[in-house]
């Protein structure tokens, strides 16, 4: 039987990245996540980290921002999935030229887990912005000739729906909502399962 692929999550300790992780080590694949120095020493994360090591998580230390770390941790795997955040897409750019320089891996799932950036129409700001930055960091895998998959989510109910896509809000806004754009466009929300997911992958 063939052997299961090494995986390196970068940004695992994330709110996407803490199922997927999880996931990851339950398909029995050896299973790595970039955590930063701060995280791992600070309180914030360290029930999760617990249960990441619990499961046999191969915890390393890395940042995105640090080229050193990331080409290091990038060669200890077959595939990276990047579950980063808002405030790091663009520096995705970062991610795909440490698998440049690692040389090794055989697969990238950049962040995505959302809409189909490639195909998506009448966006408003601030999502518009974020599908950009996607479809750029998209190009630039391809460009670079790394496999790839995308993974095409859609919006999940139980995190948009309770603060009504108000950014800031942790519970469902009483006094004031902001309704982007005209009011109009329309946007799709799934409760995320297998079924309400799709792949783009190059071969
Ligand atoms: N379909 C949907 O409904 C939906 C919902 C949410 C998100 N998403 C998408 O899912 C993706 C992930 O978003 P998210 O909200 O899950 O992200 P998030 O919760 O903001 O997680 C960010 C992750 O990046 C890590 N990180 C931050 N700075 C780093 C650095 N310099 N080096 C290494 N790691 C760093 C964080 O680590 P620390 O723990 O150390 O801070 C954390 O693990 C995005 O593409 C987003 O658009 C989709």
């Amino acid at each position: 039987m063939a052997s299961k692929s090494k995986i390196l999550f970068i940004g695992g300790t994330g709110y996407i990245g803490k199922f997927t992780v999880e996931a990851s080590v339950k398909a029995g694949h050896p299973t790595f996540v970039l955590v930063r120095e701060s995280t791992i020493s600070g309180p914030s994360k360290s029930q999760l980290l617990d249960h990441f090591k619990n499961l046999g998580v191969n915890l390393v230390i890395g940042d995105v921002l640090n080229h050193e770390s990331l080409v290091k941790a990038i060669k200890q795997v077959d595939v990276v999935i990047s579950t980063v955040g808002h405030t790091l897409l663009a520096d995705q750019v970062k991610i795909i030229a440490a698998i440049k320089e690692a040389g090794n891996v055989k697969r990238f799932l950049p962040s995505e887990f959302g809409n189909d950036v490639d195909r998506v129409e009448g966006a408003v700001e601030p999502t518009k912005s974020t599908y950009d930055v996607k479809a750029k960091i998209r190009r630039a895998v391809e460009a670079e000739g790394i496999p790839y998959t995308y993974v095409e989510s859609y919006c999940f109910d139980g995190y948009f729906l309770p603060n009504l896509l108000q950014p800031e809000a942790t519970a469902p806004p009483r006094d004031k909502v902001v309704i982007l754009g005209d009011g109009n466009p329309k946007e799709r929300l799934v409760k995320p399962s297998k079924r309400s997911m799709f792949q783009r992958s190059s071969s």
